[in-house]
């Protein structure tokens, strides 16, 4: 026996759809009665539509059986498509058949509920509109990403996210007991990448970083989704290239493919079209003449933290590189800027509008000396790393690299002011549940 075949919501909507029979699945999203007919708003992935069902059709027991189904309770119904200017979309399905599948309980998500209470029910508040549409957006992110980076050559790969290495420093890692001896949730997939570089050449990857930051900032979760990418034969000007056409690329690509839920979401698809490389660049040390002057107690060797990055981008339409770094603000990995030993090969993109950093970029540091002056100076021991000064022991070319904080970039697209909003279950200092 073959199962029953069903149609999608989306289906009642097509041109040629009105007079025909669909057998619809979904849950209701709100439904009412009113003299002996239903009116229920069904929803599956694909949308949602009205239904509506008499009395003297569906017979007493199944009108009864749905009236009572509760919202986001589960529902089966076959019916004719119908054209109507009242009910949303100007279709309706009217029913000949309706089954039950989860009656339901009474649904606790209602509008104006606190925050607090929101995210302790945040299993059930992304069924809501504004969520589906915003992870659709995600989905696309991704799925735009790895087509670019596809195109680019770039080899997907995979990286550990246990390690006996603190790759970022060890202040912000998340340590955990080992079987006895210290691990740490990996905060970036970079050095594996490096190691991944030398078979591959061009590698990334897209798995979750770790954060034990404790500043409840509204751009900083414990756990995010990192987009990392790594390049052989890379420098500076090749790595801003590349950073460039990958977010201009994922943005026209979401704004083609989603404007529906760019729209519902406030975010124009035109604005996004509208972003266009190559971005602005500035150097780190104009970065500081410019805070200076606007009245920030900043001096060569400050780090730019929100206000900072805040106050840059307040003023731009478009994303802006920072480059060139102080080397003590900096990784023990990054490559010093040839011709000047105070600052590296590095650059921040941060995004318009005040939002701030997006991706963290370097060129590599290739040299094993180099690198183990480096490691000691922030305080490390280079025996901790010595599996990764083999790999400047065996070929050691320039590389490049550079990590983008997926929910970061999210939250600018969507211009929302709390980076929790852009992510299913957000980890954050105060939660890790559910
Ligand atoms: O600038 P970061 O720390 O750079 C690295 O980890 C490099 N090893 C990446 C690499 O070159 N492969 O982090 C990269 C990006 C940041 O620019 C930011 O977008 C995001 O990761 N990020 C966070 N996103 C959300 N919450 C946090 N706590 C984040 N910390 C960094
Ligand atoms: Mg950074």
């Amino acid at each position: 026996m073959t199962a029953p075949a069903f149609d999608t919501v989306g289906s009642a909507f097509a041109p040629d759809a009105v007079g025909r029979t669909v057998r619809l699945r979904g849950w209701v999203l709100r439904s009412r009665s009113s003299g002996g007919i239903l009116f229920l708003v069904l929803r599956d992935r694909t949308g949602s539509v009205q239904v509506t069902g008499r009395r003297d059709v569906l017979g007493d027991a199944t009108f009864d059986a749905v009236e009572h189904t509760q919202v986001e309770g589960a529902l089966e119904v076959e019916g004719t498509v119908h054209e109507d200017r009242r009910a949303p979309g100007g279709r309706e399905v009217r029913a000949s058949r309706c089954t039950v599948v989860h009656a339901g309980e009474p649904f606790p998500i209602f509008a104006e509920q606190t925050e607090e209470f929101r995210l302790d029910k945040r299993h059930l508040v992304i069924r809501s509109q504004e969520h589906v549409a915003t992870f659709r957006l995600a989905a696309e992110l991704l799925r735009a990403s790895r087509e670019f980076l596809d195109r680019e050559d770039v080899l997907e790969v995979t990286a550990p996210e246990l390690s006996g290495n603190a790759a970022e420093g060890g202040a912000e890692a998340f340590q955990i007991d080992y079987f006895g001896r210290p691990g740490y949730l990996s905060q970036t997939a970079q050095l594996y990448l490096e190691a991944l570089l030398f078979p591959h050449e061009r590698v990334y990857t897209m798995t979750h970083s770790f954060r034990a930051e404790k500043s409840r900032t509204p751009r900083h979760l414990t756990e995010y989704l990192h987009l990392e990418v790594e390049l052989a034969w890379c420098d500076l000007d090749g790595l801003i290239g590349f950073i460039e056409r990958m977010t201009e690329s994922v943005l026209h690509a979401i704004a083609e493919r989603r404007p529906k839920e760019l729209t519902l979401l406030g975010r124009p698809p035109e604005e996004l079209f509208a972003v266009r490389a190559p971005f602005p660049r500035l150097k780190y040390a104009q970065a500081i003449e410019r805070l200076a002057a606007a009245g920030f107690p900043v001096r060569f060797g400050s780090d730019l933290g929100t206000a900072e990055e805040r106050a840059l981008t307040l003023e731009e339409k478009s994303p802006i590189f920072v480059t060139h770094f102080p080397r003590e603000l900096k990784a023990f990995y990054m490559l010093r800027s040839p011709g000047d030993p105070t600052t590296v090969e590095a650059t921040d993109l941060l995004a318009p509008e005040g939002y701030g950093e997006l991706v963290g970029a370097s060129c590599r540091e290739t040299d094993v000396a180099a690198l183990v002056e480096r490691i000691r100076a922030v305080g490390a021991d280079p025996a901790e790393y010595e599996w990764y000064l083999d790999l400047r022991r065996h070929g050691s070319v320039p590389h490049a690299g550079f990590g983008l904080g997926v929910e970061r970039l999210l939250r600018w697209i969507l211009r929302r002011e709390h980076i929790r909003d852009t992510t299913p279950f957000p980890r954050t200092p105060a939660r890790h549940t559910p």
